[in-house]
């Protein structure tokens, strides 16, 4: 079954707490903590004291989608504020495959992120190594926005190197997840769909999440 992971990109950060508390109660399988640092995409949103503070407010899976210049620099902050999965970009300028092995040695799970303009072939030689690749079907940045279709075929083709090369990486997606676009990237192959406003502005969070699943 497909797991869901709400975004807290579209809560409401004067009571987050509550939200991550709701959302648990709710239904959901892991937490989406989306950190942007107005760099690598044109927006502002929480580091890691802020992870920390709600932390307590569940016992789900967090994971840090870290849309940031130099996760190198970071992303042990988040791992120590409580994150269990650390999403790092492919795009960034870095040196992905000593990152990986870092993060892994640190005892966290380690999820390489691609955008919608980049080819699956860049993330093709780390799939032995990782644990969960997520496809991203917006431009990051920005909660609400629309769906890119054209990114079906990456999840596809992820789909087909996994089952023939026999692997064992979760499959996500994120942006512009509703009920009738998360049939189509399931059918694709993704057992994660993220999710932020199709969520957090239904007024049942329940109800929401059952139906995405
Ligand atoms: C976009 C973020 C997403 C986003 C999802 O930069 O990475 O996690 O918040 O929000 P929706 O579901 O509203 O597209
Ligand atoms: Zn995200």
């Amino acid at each position: 079954m497909v797991k869901i992971s709400p975004s807290l990109l579209s809560a409401d950060f004067s009571c987050l707490g509550k939200e991550v508390e709701e959302i648990t109660k709710s239904g959901a399988d892991l937490i989406h903590f989306d950190v942007m640092d107005g760099h690598f995409v044109p927006n502002l949103t929480f580091g890691p004291m802020i992870l920390s503070s709600i932390r307590k407010f569940s016992n789900l899976p967090f994971q840090a989608h870290l849309m940031i210049t130099n996760p190198e620099k970071y992303w042990r902050d988040f791992a120590n504020s409580g994150a269990d999965i650390i999403g790092i970009h492919i795009e960034c300028k870095i040196p992905h495959r000593k990152l990986i092995e870092e993060i892994k040695n640190y005892g966290k799970k380690v999820c390489l992120v691609i955008n919608p303009p980049t080819s699956v072939d860049e993330i093709v030689p780390f799939l032995e190594i990782i644990n969960e690749v997520l496809v991203m079907s917006v431009n990051p940045g920005f909660g609400g926005q629309k769906f890119i279709a054209d990114v079906v075929p990456k999840i596809e083709k992820l789909n087909n190197i996994k089952t023939q090369k026999k692997l064992d990486f979760d499959i996500e997606v994120d942006g512009g997840i509703n009920n009738e676009t998360a049939k189509i990237v399931k059918k694709a192959g993704v057992n994660i769909v993220v999710a932020g406003s199709y969520i957090f502005s239904s007024k049942n969070y329940k109800k929401a999440i059952e139906s995405l699943r």
